[in-house]
């Protein structure tokens, strides 16, 4: 297997993170990674807020709960007590799109693996975050959107948190029949 593929094997989501931050050197390294990717007629409809202050992410993890618990369906993570938004992650990346363009989610998601794997490369761990969209949906959206600089006519599209990780895990399990090879 080359270094590449070995990287992509190796990624995994990671839901626990040491309280060492990155370097600027692996900050400046993910943001080149991301703005390399590819996109749509070249649109690079994205926008990235990286954000290392703790107060805030707690603020945004707080909104997101509340939100969350608000509903009759929220997802069970968020009735978990010690339950994060972030993981605690020392570093979070949030992408941001325009509002209604087709293809600006799929230039994001394409945007957030090569963040992934750059993070990989580097050591460090990631995991791909799509929770957080909870607090952009809540009464606080318009005060998150002005506090990450989002573009005017922005929203919320995923976010990436990256650290050293604290914890391991297995690779996902493969589903079946997920391949149909045509010769
Ligand atoms: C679009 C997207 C959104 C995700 N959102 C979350 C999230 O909010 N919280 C979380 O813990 N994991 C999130 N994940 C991580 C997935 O749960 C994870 O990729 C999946 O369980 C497979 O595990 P692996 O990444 O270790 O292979 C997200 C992944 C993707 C691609």
């Amino acid at each position: 297997m080359n270094k590449t593929l070995q990287l992509i094997a190796s990624r995994r989501s990671h839901r626990a993170y040491e309280q060492k931050q990155i370097t600027a050197e692996q900050r400046a390294a993910l943001l080149d990674a991301a703005v390399q990717s590819p996109s749509a007629v070249n649109r690079q409809p994205w926008h990235f807020t990286l954000v290392q202050n703790k107060d805030l992410l707690n603020k945004i993890n707080q909104y997101c709960v509340e939100n969350a618990r608000s509903k009759t369906d929220a997802s069970p993570r968020f009735l978990q007590e010690d339950y994060h938004v972030f993981y605690h992650a020392p570093t979070v990346i949030f992408i941001s799109g325009p509002k209604n363009t087709s293809w600006a989610p799929i230039d994001c998601g394409i945007a957030v693996q090569n963040i992934a794997i750059a993070a990989e490369s580097m050591e460090l761990g990631s995991v791909i975050l799509g929770m957080p969209r909870e607090a952009f949906q809540s009464i606080h959206g318009d005060e998150v959107r002005a506090e990450l600089a989002f573009p005017e006519g922005h929203d919320f599209i995923i976010a990436i948190a990256v650290g050293y990780p604290a914890d391991t895990k297995d690779a996902h399990v493969v589903e079946p029949n997920k391949i149909h090879i045509i010769e």
